[in-house]
């Protein structure tokens, strides 16, 4: 089969659209990736022409031999749709997980996304915490959500606790809560250590002053974990802008009573008594 008629591809490009289309993607903005299955690799491996083997920048020992969907470098969202070979590629990792090649795609020159070593070590805690089921990490750049970074407190408490306030879903969509990373220089090994560090908590990293990363099972449940943080954040946004007071909320009893019927466990960490 041509990777293009893959189904896998075709959630792929339809996501990465999904994120242009929420006004996530400026420019070159945000990356994603996807942890191909193997019967899937088999599926399009005709169309395979093998690179040259280059670092990644990190060790991801755990992914040795796995083969991945990830944007390009510099590439634009808005483009997956009209030059999918030019905006993605599929890389493999060598038997040590420090090594990657291209075998297929960005036809005209590039790399993978600078947020590689990201990507992978997300997946790589993904992979042992969820038992392989997390397949897709998506980075984007969703304006109300960064927006919030200015104004909260930095901690994963105020954040969770404030973006499930917003919206009674929020809890059940993300149970764990979210975590944050302090503004940091992007695209290399240290941001990647501290996102990664939240993911074996999370499935929700925000980026101080820059975006934020979403791990999930496919792409529906990952592209609506994104949609979802950044609803809630919107709601927020709209609150804040009319007043810095709210006059009635969801309360640490309520979110304890929605735990309970809709059977999930939400930490009680984030159901602190607000000053
Ligand atoms: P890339 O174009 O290298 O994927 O970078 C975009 C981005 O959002 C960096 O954080
Ligand atoms: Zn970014």
């Amino acid at each position: 089969m041509k990777v293009l008629e893959a189904e896998f591809v075709k959630g792929f490009m339809r996501m990465a659209d999904d994120g242009w289309l929420e006004g996530w993607h400026e420019r070159n903005g945000g990356n994603l990736s996807y942890r191909i299955k193997a019967e899937e690799v088999e599926s399009v491996r005709e169309e395979f022409t093998p690179g040259e083997w280059k670092p990644i920048g990190t060790s991801v020992p755990v992914l040795a031999g796995e083969y991945f969907l990830v944007t390009g470098s510099g590439k634009y969202f808005r483009n997956v749709m009209i030059k999918p070979e030019d905006s993605f590629c599929i890389i493999e990792l060598d038997v040590s997980g420090e090594n990657y090649r291209i075998v297929w795609g960005l036809v005209n020159g590039g790399r993978p996304t600078s947020e590689l070593p990201s990507h992978l070590m997300n997946h790589e805690v993904k992979v042992l915490a969820t038992n392989g089921r997390h397949r897709v990490i998506y980075h984007a750049h969703p304006a109300n959500t960064i927006a919030l970074t200015f104004v909260l407190p930095l901690t994963d408490e105020a954040f969770t606790r404030e973006l499930w306030e917003m919206a009674t879903e929020c809890p059940v969509v993300f149970p764990d809560g979210v975590g944050v990373v302090p503004w940091m220089v992007p695209g290399g090994r240290d941001i990647a250590v501290a996102t990664s560090e939240l993911m074996k908590k999370y499935d929700v990293a925000i980026w101080a002053h820059h975006g934020m990363f979403c791990s999930g099972e496919d792409f529906d449940l990952t592209f609506g974990l994104m949609h979802t943080v950044e609803k809630s954040a919107e709601i927020l946004v709209k609150v804040l802008s009319m007043t810095n007071a709210k006059r009635q909320t969801i309360t640490p009893d309520d979110f304890r009573h929605l735990a309970k019927d809709f059977n999930v466990t939400l930490p009680e960490k984030f159901l602190f008594e607000k000053e």
